[in-house]
């Protein structure tokens, strides 16, 4: 299939394409579009046969639940059963934006969709091309991360190319992303509601607005006997290449330790990296020295963490190495991408 790549801005949209772009999803076809959080591989929701494509472009398993992305409030009642309070109130003060919420399925949503479960997740993103998107393609777009299972997600669209190039009939560029890491997943539908996967919006944030909010026991550790809750977080995601370790613990015994090994590694002719901060990027001897951003604005950290980890792979990185990040507010996103992406292999020292 030939992809057809075509460009715009937010501030720019080229209403053309985007009828396009609408027509294809209609006619059951794939086309991947920039929101705020990462690209997305979209298809119509409400098309079993759209879903069972998007599982086939991305090399899914079909068990793994895709996330209902819909522009205006209207939309949210025919794809669930009801809306809690706890919705209303969650969509008023963070959508348009990076939060999804679980919620019971109306018959509308076929089971292609929700990976065989009756919830269903949906978000209403903030990014102007994805709604205008949206709208023109009926107002429902299933839409997983427009990388190939197992991939770090694309922040940029050099990387959505790479990986979906010939398997969808469209891939708008956008430009590089805003916020770079997926949405935070909210499950309102046990008795108190929970967080599936931690993002941008944080628990501190959710609790402005619902008195209690839980926390999936597996999202920061593998060790917890159980089974996450949102399947796709199951699947060891996010991974680089090379192979990931990261080392905690107080900064001029990191660098020492990290250094320690990348000569090692070196001597073994192996080829190695480090994920530093831009304080300490210049002090290490590792072959690839990339700086993820600022720790005192951890922005932009979740920005260029994805982005970051490909780049290793580009550069056929062996061995890398990772300074740990505070695991509070939205570091406890980037902590558990970058768990994940590790294979949770970490050192304290
Ligand atoms: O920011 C985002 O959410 C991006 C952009 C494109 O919107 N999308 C995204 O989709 O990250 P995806 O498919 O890569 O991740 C969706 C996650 C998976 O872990 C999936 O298992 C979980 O949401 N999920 C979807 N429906 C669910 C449901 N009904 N119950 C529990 N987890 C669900
Ligand atoms: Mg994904």
């Amino acid at each position: 299939m030939e992809t057809k790549v075509v460009r715009m801005t937010e501030e720019q949209i080229d209403r053309e394409r985007i009828r396009e772009a609408g027509d294809i999803l209609r006619d059951g076809g794939l086309v991947a579009f920039p929101t705020e959080t990462v690209y997305g591989l979209g298809g119509d929701a409400l098309n079993p046969q759209s879903s069972r494509r998007i599982y086939a472009a991305k090399g899914r398993p079909s068990d793994n639940p895709l996330i209902v992305h819909i522009a205006d409030m209207d939309a949210l009642s025919l794809v669930v059963k009801e809306i809690p309070e706890s919705a209303q109130r969650l969509a008023k003060r963070f959508w348009p934006g990076p939060l999804t919420m679980i919620l019971h399925k109306s018959p509308k949503v076929p089971y292609e969709t929700t990976g065989g479960l009756d919830t269903v997740a949906v978000r209403m993103p903030a990014n102007r091309i994805a709604r205008e998107l949206i709208r023109a393609a009926g107002g429902y777009v299933a839409a997983p991360s427009a990388n190939r299972s197992g991939r770090p997600s694309p922040t940029v669209v050099k990387y959505v190319s790479e990986d979906l190039d010939g398997r969808v009939e469209m891939i708008i560029d956008g430009g590089d992303v805003e916020i770079g890491l997926e949405s935070t997943i909210v499950d309102l539908t046990s008795d108190k509601p929970m967080i599936l996967r931690p993002g941008y919006i944080t628990r501190q944030h959710l609790e402005t607005v619902l008195s209690e909010v839980e926390e999936d026991n597996t999202l920061m550790r593998d060790d917890s006997g159980q089974v996450p809750k949102a399947p796709g977080m199951k699947y060891r995601h996010y991974a680089p290449k090379g192979n990931l370790t990261i080392i905690k613990g107080a900064e001029e015994n990191v660098i020492a330790f990290i250094n320690a090994h990348c000569a090692k590694e070196q001597r073994d002719n192996k080829k190695t990296g480090v994920i530093a901060t831009d304080t300490t990027v210049g002090r290490y001897c590792a072959d690839v020295c990339k700086s993820a951003g600022c720790r005192e604005e951890e922005e932009t950290i979740a920005r260029d963490l994805y982005r970051i980890l490909r780049e290793f792979d580009d550069e056929n990185v062996e061995v890398i190495y990772a300074e740990a990040f505070e695991d509070s507010g939205i570091g406890q996103a980037i902590m558990n991408r970058l768990l994940k992406a590790a294979g949770y292999k970490v050192i304290s020292i």
